[in-house]
């Protein structure tokens, strides 16, 4: 067996797959000649890093992680290689096959790439609450004001020094109490405008309502920086909404240690990020993906 899935110990939805010594090796090698600026450059290789994984690891594999990500009981998994890496180019290469197994990511405008990091230090200057270290970072989804579908996320721990705290919170939207409530709102379906600020490099006004449905179940869409409620009842509508969610049981903290990555269902799991310790050599760098299923 090339890999071993179980249950998180973190999350009861979850579950951790680890990829064995050997596998991780020959993909490594098999990749040696993927760096990041390559597979900037050159698209299909993305597809190629990612055929190398399933070569390596078993079609069943992809199987499996595209099963779980869409599975609403789950919606997610996190997965690691023994041993972990060496190197950022692998580190890239292997984020990319993983998201390149489940589906296509959109265009990042903000790095005008497929992916993005994320530099988290002590000190910021951004017009966001991403790199923002000492702040709570409240739940949300990823995509809103974006116009492609934005199905999964994908967010994989580069490095980390002297961090403490930082932790991703999780929602599950099955268990928020108070679900029944908001998604029923008379509000729930009205499309709300979404807008980003400047640093995204994407001038687009978007209309997304906040929940929709997807198979029966109730899907959301929110994030409380970027969405523009036109009267104060959307506005109270909003604010409890985020209040009700942020209050809830049901958000578990998850450590992501160094090279480790998460991947989540967007449709119906919401992300945020617990604020880390002060600490003045304080780094943490976060690669994202996040895009849409393929064959949907
Ligand atoms: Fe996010």
């Amino acid at each position: 067996m090339n890999y071993a899935i179980e249950q998180h110990l973190d999350h009861h939805r979850l579950h951790h797959i680890t990829i064995g010594t050997d596998a991780a090796a020959r993909f490594v090698r098999e990749v040696a000649d993927l760096s990041e600026q390559r597979l900037t450059y050159m698209p299909y290789l993305r597809l190629i890093a990612a055929d190398s994984l399933q070569q390596i690891v078993g079609v069943d594999f992809a199987v499996q992680i595209n099963a779980l990500v869409r599975d609403r009981a789950t919606g997610g998994f996190t997965l690691a290689v023994e041993g972990g890496f060496e190197t950022m180019d692998q580190r890239v290469a292997f984020g990319t096959a993983v998201s390149h197994l489940i589906g296509m990511p959109n265009f990042d405008d903000m790095t005008g790439n497929y992916y993005a990091c994320f530099e988290v230090r002590d000190t910021d200057d951004s017009d966001s609450y991403l790199r923002q270290a000492y702040r709570l970072f409240t739940l949300h989804t990823d995509g809103t004001y974006i116009r492609e579908r934005t199905d999964w996320i994908l967010m994989m721990k580069m490095a980390e020094r002297d961090a403490v705290g930082g932790e991703s919170r999780l929602l599950h939207l099955d268990d928020w109490e108070a679900l029944e409530h908001y998604a029923r709102h008379p509000l729930a379906a009205l499309p709300m405008t979404y807008q980003s600020p400047p640093s995204k490099n994407y001038p687009v006004v978007m209309e997304k309502p906040t929940f929709y449905e997807h198979h029966g179940k109730a899907c959301v869409c929110f994030i409380d920086q970027f969405v523009y409620p036109k009267t104060i009842s959307q506005a109270r509508y909003l604010r409890d909404l985020s209040d009700s969610m942020e209050a809830s049981s049901g958000v578990v903290s998850l450590p992501l240690p160094p090279d480790h990555l998460v991947v989540l269902n967007n449709h119906f799991w919401l992300h945020g990020r617990e604020a880390f310790e002060k600490h003045p050599d304080l780094y943490r760098l976060l690669m994202r993906q996040r895009g849409y299923f393929r064959e949907e």
